[in-house]
């Protein structure tokens, strides 16, 4: 199936079935990590929102959840900065957190977030990305620990990927059709 955004064609990608897939699956390995410990979610809007609130399901600890808003893309591309359009309000001292984001690209936005949190002194730092792009990362220190699936040079939308706002909505991920 395929769908039209902006006058640009998306072939489905991965499923709806798979993304559960996906999801169970980085869940039972933080829950592994995680054992004895309550870890504090930071979704990161909007793209990561309809990933957080599946794994934070699938996750059998007591768990807390915050949330933080970044900009860093602009239509089906990277701007090279991050907008911070909703700040961190949650206290992260002596926590167990774990970043929750959409997809790690050149990995722009979680070399910055990274270091915010940092300063702030969590107990652990740690990233779950649904998607990633390792041929695109430029920043070593932004390499997610749990990702759901590495994916190549692409442009995605559903599932929480959206195109300048919309798309959110799809429940499966689609791919930009290239020449298309
Ligand atoms: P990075 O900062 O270069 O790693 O890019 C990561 C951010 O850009 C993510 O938080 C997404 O919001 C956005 N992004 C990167 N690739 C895509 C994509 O293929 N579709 C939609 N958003 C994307
Ligand atoms: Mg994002």
């Amino acid at each position: 199936m395929s769908v039209t955004y902006e006058g640009m064609t998306f072939d489905e990608f991965i499923s709806a079935e798979e993304i559960q897939q996906m999801v169970q699956d980085v869940a039972r390995r933080i829950a592994e990590d995680y054992a004895g410990k309550q870890p504090l979610l930071i979704c990161v809007l909007h793209g990561a929102m309809f990933f957080t609130t599946d794994l934070m399901r699938a996750l059998p600890m007591d768990c807390t959840l915050a949330s933080v808003h970044l900009q860093s893309y602009d239509g089906t591309s990277s701007t090279g900065q991050v907008r911070e359009s909703k700040p961190l309000e949650a206290d992260i001292r002596d926590k167990d957190v774990i970043v929750v984001e959409d997809i790690v690209d050149a990995g722009i936005t979680m070399h910055y977030f990274k270091q915010v949190l940092m300063a702030r002194q969590p107990r652990s730092l740690k990233v779950a990305a649904l998607l990633s792009k390792p041929s695109e990362l430029k920043f070593e220190d932004a390499k997610p620990d749990y990702v759901g699936r590495e994916i190549p040079k692409k442009f995605v939308i559903g599932y929480g990927f959206d195109i300048n706002e919309y798309a959110r909505n799809l429940p499966s991920i689609y791919a930009l059709r290239e020449n298309g």
